[in-house]
């Protein structure tokens, strides 16, 4: 079996989802259930002897001991974080307690189990370390992409956070030996994401009649993939990449956030018309993030090269098809919407000019 932590949150909920589809090997699915988890998401699995769910803390030392010496795992697929940048600006501790310390727990957890394997057990194990393109920081329009090899340089206490547990992860292979893997990825999009970030908080917004507030100039830049294929990517990289190594994982797909607002607005305007006016209508400037990062790229070649994997979704169809899941499950949306974030929401957002 497979042990995956944050898998309520929304990449990690997809990848089980994806998992359970695809093999009849069981996950054990650890999550803390924080705002951004929602069990919601993983109905379909609620009577499915191949799933079980565990909520515990990640820093918990002894749960993550416990729940290791009880299903044994060939692998564990590591998720578990606080990931908005927004947030991490407004209160960075958690992120500090979750993406540092926690990583730091669950890797003496995995070390003292993985000690104790057999040697045939101890070639199979993997610790598969899920992170980020922000840690390499920000680029110049015309700088290169960001490859394996890129200096770390994290702007945001999230990336920080992140780099932070790369680098932990990285230590724990070149001193004692943990067979570790570390993608990093970059902006996801797809069903199941928590409406704070971009694509979703504007297809929200845009049903909901509400502005679409646009950070700065609009001009900065994301390089988006498709939440199936980051799936795909690590499963891949769970059953070929090399120990010790790291793989940048991205589509290709660079766009400016001003051009996304645009290309979903035009979407909704197809798929959701409103009687003579444009969502585009919708869209209003707001004061731009602190230490705004100007623009993420990525260069997946090594993926591609060593590991043969390519991303199946273009930005067209994956955007297509990510709206029309929204329209779709608005039920999912509109309770998500109704917990702890409307009223972070309330309390971070309600004073943007
Ligand atoms: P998310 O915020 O949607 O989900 C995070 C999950 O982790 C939630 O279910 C939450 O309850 C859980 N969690 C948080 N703290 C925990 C703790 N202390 N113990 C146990 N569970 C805890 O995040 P996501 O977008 O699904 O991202 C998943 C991973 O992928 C993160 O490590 C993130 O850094 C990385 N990543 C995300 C993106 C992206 O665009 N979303 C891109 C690259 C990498
Ligand atoms: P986000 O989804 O928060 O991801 P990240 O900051 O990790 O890349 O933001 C994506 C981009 O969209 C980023 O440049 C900030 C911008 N943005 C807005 O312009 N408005 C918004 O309301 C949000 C949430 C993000």
């Amino acid at each position: 079996m497979i042990l995956v932590t944050g898998s309520a949150g929304f990449i990690g909920a997809n990848f089980v989802l994806d998992w359970l589809q695809i093999f009849d090997e069981p996950v054990v699915n650890v999550d803390k259930l924080t705002y951004a988890g929602n069990l919601r998401t993983l109905k379909s699995l609620q009577h499915n002897p191949l799933h079980i769910f565990v909520c515990a803390d990640i820093c918990d030392r002894a749960a993550m001991d416990e729940l290791l010496a009880e299903y044994k795992p060939r692998a564990i697929i590591h998720l578990a974080a606080e990931t908005h940048v927004d947030r991490s600006i407004h209160g960075p501790e958690n992120f500090v307690l979750t993406n540092v310390v926690g990583t730091f727990t669950l890797l003496e957890a995995a070390r003292s189990y993985w000690s104790r394997l057999n040697d045939a057990g101890k070639a199979e194990f993997r610790f598969l370390h899920v992170s980020t393109d922000e840690v390499f920081g920000s680029l110049s329009a015309t700088d290169p992409q960001f490859s394996e090899t890129t200096p770390y340089a994290p702007n945001s206490p999230y990336s920080a956070t992140k780099a932070g547990s790369d680098h932990l992860v990285r230590a724990y292979h070149h001193t004692y030996g943990l067979p570790v893997l570390t993608t990093n990825c970059s902006n996801n999009y797809g069903p199941y994401q928590f409406p704070e970030k971009l694509i979703p908080l504007m297809i929200a917004n845009a049903l909901g009649g509400k502005p679409l507030p646009v950070y700065g100039d609009g001009q900065n830049v994301r390089d988006w993939l498709y939440v199936g294929d980051h799936c795909s990517a690590i499963r891949e990289v769970l059953a070929r990449g090399t120990p010790g190594e790291t793989y940048n994982v991205g589509g290709w797909n660079e766009k400016k956030n001003l051009e996304v607002v645009h290309t979903l607005c035009d979407l909704l305007d197809q798929l959701r018309p409103k009687a003579g006016a444009s969502y585009r209508d919708q869209i209003s400037y707001v004061k731009d993030r602190p230490g705004h990062d100007r623009r993420y790229a990525i260069d997946a070649r090594k993926l591609e090269r060593e590991l043969g994997w390519k991303p199946a979704e273009t930005f067209e169809t994956g955007l297509a098809k990510t709206v029309q899941w929204y329209l779709d499950n608005q039920e999912w949306s509109d309770e998500v919407a109704s917990g702890d974030y409307r009223k972070w929401v309330e309390t971070n957002y309600a004073q943007r000019a």
